[in-house]
């Protein structure tokens, strides 16, 4: 093989996070620069690497250093991503940053930091690989930043558990179908209960087409949603907003995926009993066609929508120029 070109984009569709790698050099003076070539080796004992270029301005500091610092950027960190990777005298000023170790210089913000200790350093090809023996690692609060095809995206709803308030914790979406006073409800297949359709969310470029693809995920259809109307914890470690739909043609049915009427809802058996609440409130406030938005996260509480207003056009360009 000896297309570096071709090599480089086939790398490039790997897609990773990205990092600022920092260290001092014997006069003192930082240095630092992207990296996605950062990866973790071992776990016992903790050892990460990151490849350096020996055409690179910190090429020296980096192979001579015995401490340096990974920065895992944060989804709003992109700026510090063009930063350290054009070669700038300076790259720090103004900067938030911390040294707990001295040379392992950590960007305030980051997704995830580490200190790490220089295990081993091997020559290979065009670059230096440096072996980080892992001293400190910290958690943030934000998604991590991505990178594919050169480009940079942001990794918040891919499913990334974030957040230390409530940690671990899944986002799922449900789906409250109604055709001709009829509800859909999909049957676990490992527990045999009814439950509304609930799955993760899926992956796509705005929400509505990633509402859309979950419903053809969890459904085997395309359901639109038509709005907002649960938000509800189904245990301890996932959270379910649950999204109205009225479709207007007969949605298909197999044996775990059927309508139900008020009457012949299987009660006793739904997987959860927040599902039972939603179900009779639904079936309540259909009556008289006034829909409440019902929170359990905490305290319940419900936000009474008083009108249920059909779609509309698109009116947000006309927003946009009220608001400009
Ligand atoms: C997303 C991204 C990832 C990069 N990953 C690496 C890498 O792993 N190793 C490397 O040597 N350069 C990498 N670079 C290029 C360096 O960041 C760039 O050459 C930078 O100018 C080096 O800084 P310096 O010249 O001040 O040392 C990457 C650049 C970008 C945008």
């Amino acid at each position: 093989m000896n297309d570096p070109l071709l090599f480089r984009r086939t790398m490039g569709r790997f897609p990773t996070g990205v990092t600022v790698v920092t260290t001092r050099d014997d006069a003192g003076r930082p240095w630092g620069m992207t990296a996605n070539s950062f990866t973790s080796v071992s776990l016992t004992p903790p050892l990460i690497s990151v490849c350096v270029d020996r055409r690179a301005g910190s090429f020296s500091a980096f192979s001579g250093c015995g401490m340096f610092g990974v920065s895992i950027l944060a989804e709003h960190q992109r700026d510090l991503a063009v930063r350290f990777a054009t070669p700038l005298d300076d790259k720090f000023t103004g900067l938030a940053t911390r040294e707990d170790h001295p040379g392992a210089i950590l960007m305030s913000g980051a997704a995830a930091t580490l200190a790490c200790s220089v295990h081993t350093r091997v020559d290979i090809g065009d670059h230096v690989m440096l072996v980080g023996a892992v001293e400190e690692c910290a958690l943030g609060q934000s998604a991590p930043l991505g990178y594919c095809d050169g480009s940079f995206f942001t990794t918040a709803g891919v499913d990334t558990p974030v957040g230390e308030r409530r940690p671990g914790r899944r986002i799922l979406v449900g789906w409250l179908v109604e055709y001709d006073a009829r509800i859909l409800l999909s049957r676990d297949a490992a527990t045999g209960a009814w439950r509304l359709p609930v799955g993760p969310l899926q992956a796509g470029p705005t929400m509505s087409a990633a509402l859309v693809d979950t419903s053809r995920a969890l459904m085997g259809q395309v359901i639109e949603p038509e709005f907002l109307y649960s938000a509800i914890d189904l245990s301890e470690s996932e959270t379910c907003h649950v999204y109205r739909a009225r479709p207007s043609v007969l949605p298909e049915q197999t044996r775990d995926l059927r309508l139900f009427a008020e009457d012949e809802i299987p009660w006793a058996e739904l997987s959860h009993s927040s599902m039972q609440v939603i179900l009779r409130r639904y079936f309540d406030e259909r009556v008289s066609d006034r829909f409440g938005i019902y929170l359990n996260l905490g305290a319940g509480r419900i936000a009474k929508i008083e009108r249920e207003s059909p779609w509309t056009a698109d009116h947000a360009g006309d927003y946009e120029r009220a608001v400009s």
